[in-house]
């Protein structure tokens, strides 16, 4: 398998975390015979100290010429007082939009080792896994017209739906669920309400007819909130619009319990974008304190997405695992009032994984 991965590793400690992410997928290639070439690429204030814009058009183009795009994260302090369109975080903006996905997917799993970093009670979140998958393009974040009128008083945004949109993101939900164990898929809207939901049901309805063996229910997102943090263990995949998607999956990065572990991939478009869900932690930036597990579940997903390689990807995840169950830990993860856990630095952690 060849494969030719940009490497927008960012600020922060993007650079840091990605690293780890590419030391694992080179442990991969040299175990099975793969060959991953890396492209690296400026983004965000990296882009802008070299050459005065959060995305270089030459990182767009050779982007675009990839199989896959590995991002680290983006944005610094010293850039704070710039407008919102200049700031390194635009850069990130528009390399999304211009790579075009539209299903943003977010796994929410439950370590088995971290059950006391949750706020949930551990027989609550045990064996919770969850794969939330975000409409990313449409709805009220994208909807014309939009507009905050400051003379009337009167703001308004416009929640767009069009058939095909949720067609196409529902198929990429529906394939995911039936390759799950438990094949199960909850779409997520407020059909009591809306008529973009209203819509989204329907259409979930027909394609749910082209995956007989995938078991599909409809929550409203009201109570959903509730039910994932009662019963989290209930849910398999997540499938919901953009705002929704956006406030659900971040609540259950709570069954989780740290900012560090999380992965996201965003598919569907003309190159998938894979990306931790932190940020550029300006506050530990450059100590050796970020945990890289989050970047090393993406690099899990680039080979899971981009590559095929499902077990390779599996041989991933289950090494976070145990090193997470011997009781390695950075510093976001560890607890001082636990025994048996060791401290790790970044680079320890990606070796150990
Ligand atoms: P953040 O995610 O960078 O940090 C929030 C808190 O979580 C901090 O205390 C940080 O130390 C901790 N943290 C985050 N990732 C961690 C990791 N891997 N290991 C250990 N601890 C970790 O969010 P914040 O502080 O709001 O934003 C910092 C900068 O990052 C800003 O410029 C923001 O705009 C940018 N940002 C970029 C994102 C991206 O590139 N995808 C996403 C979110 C924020
Ligand atoms: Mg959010």
């Amino acid at each position: 398998m060849k494969l030719k991965i940009a490497l927008l590793a960012g600020d922060g400690i993007g650079p840091e975390v990605t690293q780890e992410a590419v030391n694992v997928l080179n442990a991969v290639a040299a175990s099975g015979g793969h060959t991953f070439e890396y492209v690296p690429l400026l983004i965000g204030g990296a882009a802008i100290d070299a050459h005065g814009t959060p995305l270089p058009d030459e990182t767009l183009q050779a982007t675009l010429a990839c199989d896959a795009a590995l991002l680290g994260a983006v944005g610094d302090n010293k850039f704070n007082k710039l407008a919102p369109s200049e700031r390194p975080e635009a850069g990130l903006l528009k390399i999304r939009s211009e790579l075009g996905g539209f299903a943003n997917l977010r796994p929410a799993v439950a370590y088995k080792a971290l059950a006391d970093n949750s706020p949930l009670r551990p027989e609550i979140t045990e064996g919770a896994d969850i794969m939330f998958v975000r409409e990313l393009l449409g709805g009220l974040y994208f909807g014309q017209p939009r507009q905050w009128d400051k003379q009337t008083g009167r703001a308004h945004n416009t929640m767009v739906y069009t058939q095909e949109e949720v067609e196409r993101v529902a198929r990429i939900a529906f394939d995911i669920a039936a390759k799950r164990p438990k094949r199960k898929l909850t779409s997520v809207d407020k059909a009591n309400v809306l008529e973009c939901s209203q819509m989204w049901r329907f259409v979930v309805d027909q394609v749910a007819k082209d995956y007989p063996t995938v078991t599909v229910e409809h929550q409203l997102v009201d109570s959903m909130a509730i039910h994932l943090m009662n019963r989290p263990r209930d849910f398999d995949v997540v499938l919901t619009e953009n705002l929704f998607g956006d406030i659900l999956s971040d609540e259950s990065g709570v069954i989780t319990g740290s900012l560090g572990m999380l992965p996201s991939a965003t598919l569907g478009g003309k190159v998938n974008l894979y990306e931790p869900v932190h940020g550029s932690a300006p506050d530990i930036a450059g100590q050796g304190k970020a945990n890289p597990i989050g970047a090393i579940l993406t690099a899990a997903m680039v080979l899971r997405f981009s590559a095929n390689l499902e077990r390779e990807a599996k041989i991933i995840e289950d090494a976070v695992v145990k090193v997470l169950e011997a009781g390695y830990r950075t510093s976001d993860i560890a607890r001082g009032d636990i025994a048996g856990q060791t401290k790790v630095s970044t680079m320890e952690m990606g070796r150990l994984v």
